[in-house]
């Protein structure tokens, strides 16, 4: 890839070194899951625990020890970003909290990197399934090793469809809406908790098509590249080109990309 060539640097030396990342900081999630834990809010139902912190610093210190001058843009820390450097990590450390506080055993560590403005690669593990999602832009999608693609499901009334909701839900009910037409026009929604794991999801063709508002660019930078690599489309709600820092994104199989469109449309017509 140009890319490299361009900073002479090896993706997949690169992605192996974020691939054994994700996995330490899942055997931490491992050995505390279940445990009593420090709870803090940072928001009404917005939490975090000590072992968010212990895996976000586990992550951000083995980068920084390997690569200096890279920028991170990580969950607990954001005043971690460095500038000047086209080289930009974007690490949930742990995404799907609440699941983790409750013991529901969906979760995961999400990795993302973005050269000269592009995210070219995407780790993102499950701990409790050992399953690690991959991808190198232009390399394909793996599932522990095994190449991935997204379902063939033509139709929306035949899709497997997931979503989740902002954490200030309670002052603004904005996917409630949305949520509500697609209950009535798909086969199924899930709202599992863990958005990077929602995406993989639509990489492997478990769900045919995700959607989501106000999610932050690192539950969105390793899943979206997963999900283009396997063959799926990403967007706006809009159907324009997906942009990681405006919260909002539309994930599919490609086939019911449009049904899926329409149906966000006509319910913010309808609003
Ligand atoms: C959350 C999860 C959840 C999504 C929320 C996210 P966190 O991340 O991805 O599925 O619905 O919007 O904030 O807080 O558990 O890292
Ligand atoms: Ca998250
Ligand atoms: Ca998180």
């Amino acid at each position: 890839m140009d890319v490299e060539k361009r900073h002479n640097c090896d993706f997949d030396l690169i992605s192996d070194f974020a691939v054994s990342l994700a996995r330490e900081a899942g055997m931490i999630q491992k050995k505390h899951l279940g445990l009593a834990k420090k709870v803090e809010h940072k928001g009404a139902v917005d939490l975090v625990t000590q072992v968010d912190r212990m895996c976000e610093e586990l992550i951000t210190c083995r980068i920084l020890e390997r690569f200096p001058t890279h920028r991170i843009v990580a969950e607990e820390s954001e005043h971690r970003v460095h500038q000047g450097s086209p080289f930009k990590w974007y690490i949930d450390p742990l995404d799907g909290t609440t699941n983790y506080v409750h013991g529901y055993p969906c979760f995961s560590v999400s990795i993302g990197l973005e050269v000269d403005g592009q995210i070219v690669l995407g780790v993102v593990y499950d701990p409790i399934g050992d399953e690690i999602y991959h991808a190198i832009k232009g390399n394909g999608a793996s599932l522990n090793g095994k190449k991935i693609s997204v379902s063939r499901t033509q139709q929306l009334g035949q899709s497997l469809l997931a979503t989740g909701f902002p954490y200030d839900i309670r002052e603004s009910r904005d996917n409630l809406e949305y949520f509500t037409r697609f209950a009535l026009t798909s086969q199924g929604i899930r709202r599992d908790g863990s958005a990077a794991l929602d995406l993989c999801y639509v990489a492997t063709g478990r769900f045919d098509g995700f959607w989501e508002m106000k999610l932050r660019p690192w539950d969105l930078a390793a899943g979206v590249v997963i999900v283009k690599e396997a063959g799926g489309r990403v967007s706006d709600f809009e159907n324009g080109p997906l942009r990681i820092d405006s919260g909002e994104v539309l994930a599919t199989n490609g086939l019911i990309h449009g049904q899926m469109v329409s149906v966000l449309k006509q319910s913010k017509r309808e609003r």
